[in-house]
């Protein structure tokens, strides 16, 4: 059966000692906690190591929010999955609205990743969602499915089971305009019913499918009392260890 899960996304937020206290922070809260979902933190490259000495894995997961699409090679910048898989971090968040946006990431690009991210044994948190634009036209559904279809579709149905997708509305990361859960529910029947399309029911059933864009404690209980809503990708509220406990404890 699919996980529910509560991943945050750091972006680039926290100097390296702000992002171990910050780490430190939610693995003691967790600690204690009887949580009913596991939690992830993706953090910045250069936290990667730091904070996986100060954190227990089995209490707190810890993954990377991008990765080169190649192996290893003159990629001046670059931080490679084999390079992320060595910190100990077991996740990866792949084709963020954000990176397609401000640096260029294709289908063609997130294949490759997705493909390096798999070989290293890292889980990808693979990220679609519609502009505004496109949600207001109405094509929403449509986008979205050739997001999956065309970066995805090439895995066999066992590598597409290790995936964890996110759907988050570009219209409402970071601008406090959260999807309703109806509209999350929607588009993650939606998603559920492309994957079973192309793999099958139980592939489908067990996909997680988190939702991401202005989640905050205030309304991810709501959103994830939907029964295709499998937890949340969490961005600013993952930036303050109670607002972000508020969302894990929302499940
Ligand atoms: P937000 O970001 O929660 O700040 O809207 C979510 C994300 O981009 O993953």
């Amino acid at each position: 059966m699919r996980k529910n899960i509560v991943a945050g996304n750091w972006k680039m937020n926290t100097t390296v000692p702000e992002g171990v206290a910050l780490a430190k922070e939610v693995n003691e809260a967790l600690k204690g906690a009887d949580k009913k979902c596991d939690v992830v933190i993706c953090v910045p490259f250069t936290h990667l190591v730091s904070v996986a000495d100060v954190i227990d894995q089995n209490v707190l997961g810890l993954g990377a929010e991008n990765c080169a699409d190649h192996k290893s090679g003159a990629y001046t910048g670059e931080v490679s999955a084999p390079m992320v898989a060595s910190t100990g971090a077991k996740y990866v968040i792949l084709g963020h609205s954000e990176r397609r946006q401000y640096y260029g990431e294709t289908a063609e690009t997130l294949r490759e990743k997705v493909a390096l991210a798999l070989e290293n044994g890292l889980t990808p948190i693979f990220c679609i969602g519609e502009v505004l634009e496109e949600r207001e036209n109405g094509t929403y559904n449509e986008v979205v499915k050739a997001q999956i279809v065309d970066a995805l579709f090439n895995l066999s149905a066992e590598d597409f089971g290790k995936l964890v997708l996110a759907y988050e509305p570009v219209w409402a990361i970071g601008t406090g305009k959260t999807a309703t859960a109806e509209q999350a529910e929607d588009m993650h029947a939606h998603i559920r019913a492309v994957i079973a399309e192309k793999y099958g029911k139980e592939v489908a059933d067990n996909t997680s499918i988190l939702y991401g864009g202005s989640c905050k404690p205030s309304n991810a209980a709501e959103l994830f009392a939907k029964p295709n809503v499998d937890g949340g990708l969490i961005g600013g509220a993952a930036l303050k260890c109670a607002d972000f406990m508020g969302i894990v404890n929302a499940f």
